[in-house]
């Protein structure tokens, strides 16, 4: 018996550079998710950002960039719920209850940690090492059942459905007892990993991921690049001397290959065989001239989008107000549940005196 209706969540850091694998690995199947008419939330999750130190006045605008770049990808506010994280309490209340249920043993494991803790872990902020915990509660805050994201996220994905099992787990008497069935309290989360974007490598190395915090801009496309800039770092981007194969199969062993046929592939929506069925036994320099072509054609109207929305702020926020108003909606039942179903004594209505 499915006891969970679908419901999709997601949320993308406003830390600045919005790039290309943002788009086609998470952003684009916001749309595509929405588009199938599943009750989506899509995040801006602040609370995630301040792990890392960030400025405030620039925080404020990144925030406004990511809710921009997500109405201009083609969000619609109305069908989808657009919001920040930071707006609806029960994200860290939520937090806090699974920073009891999740166990050191498996944040130890959680190797986005280690790569942003670097040599000096000692120094790195609480709130990193338990950023996969918040996670969690951002999912769950919504009984969420699927969960797009690139391939990077799966690790966090998996922690947030040993979380989930747990707390079934360790509450199954007082889940019962609250009448909230066999099936747990909480949705064992689906993680929608996949197509020909999953995973976005840098363009000036194939063996690293594209990255918001890369130092060499010419390592990814932003979203907020024109169509000169698009071009001179498609142009750039490294390459291996041989023309393309007609196979899929002759891509494996050439990273850089992969790569460029992949983002050619889901910005075109289609596969890498297809890719290759029309340009096998092309050299690289005409298939960067088309893969030019079809990343502006793609991608100018994202970023004009973009600029139009950020211009008025004001009606960013108040897209964030409604969003917020209808996620809390969902949100603070849960919470009450939760609070009942864990022992606390919730506030009761005052009487009038
Ligand atoms: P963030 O902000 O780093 O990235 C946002 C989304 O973009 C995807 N992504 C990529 N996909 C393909 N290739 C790449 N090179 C690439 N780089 C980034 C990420 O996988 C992600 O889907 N922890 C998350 C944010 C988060 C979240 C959540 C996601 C917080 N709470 C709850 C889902 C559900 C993060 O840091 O994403």
């Amino acid at each position: 018996m499915a006891a969970f209706n679908e419901l999709v969540f997601s949320g993308v850091q406003p830390t600045g550079n919005l790039h290309l694998g943002n788009y086609l690995g998470a952003i684009k199947r916001f749309v595509e998710m929405q588009n199938r008419d599943a009750q989506c939330l899509y995040c801006v999750v602040d609370m995630h950002a301040i792990t890392l130190w960030q400025d405030p006045q620039a925080l404020r605008g990144q925030i406004r960039e990511v809710t921009a770049a997500f109405l201009a990808a083609g969000i619609d506010p109305r069908r989808s719920i657009v919001f920040n994280q930071s707006q609806v309490p029960a994200h860290a209340e939520l937090a806090w209850i699974f920073n009891c249920v999740a166990r050191i043993g498996w944040l130890n494991r959680m190797t986005q940690f280690k790569d942003k803790a670097g040599k000096d872990r000692e120094n790195a902020s609480v709130g990193l090492y338990a950023y996969p915990v918040l996670m969690a509660a951002d999912i769950l805050a919504y009984r969420a059942t699927h969960v797009p994201v690139g391939e990077d996220q799966k690790q966090h994905l998996e922690l947030t459905r040993d979380i989930a099992q747990k707390f079934n787990t360790d509450f199954a008497g007082s889940i019962m007892a609250h009448g909230h069935g066999e099936d747990g309290f909480f949705p064992v989360t689906e993680p929608l990993i996949g197509g020909p974007a999953a995973r976005v490598m840098s363009l000036r190395d194939g063996a690293k991921k594209m990255s918001k915090s890369d130092a060499s801009d010419n390592s990814r496309i932003n979203l907020t690049d024109d169509q000169d800039l698009i071009a001179q770092k498609v142009r750039k981007a490294k390459t291996d001397p041989d023309p393309l194969p007609s196979e899929a199969e002759g891509l494996k062993g050439r990273p850089e290959a992969d790569n460029l046929v992949g983002i050619y592939a889901a910005l075109a929506e289609t596969t890498r065989e297809a890719v290759l069925a029309q340009y096998g036994g092309a050299q690289f320099s005409a298939f960067k001239g088309a893969l030019v072509d079809l990343a502006v054609e793609k991608l100018s109207p994202i970023n004009a989008e973009m600029k139009r929305l950020t211009a008025d702020p004001g009606h960013i926020d108040a897209v964030l107000a409604d969003g917020a108003a209808r996620a809390e909606a969902i949100a603070a039942p849960t919470l009450d549940a939760v609070k009942d179903i864990v022992g606390f004594v919730r506030r009761t209505r005052l009487s009038p005196v």
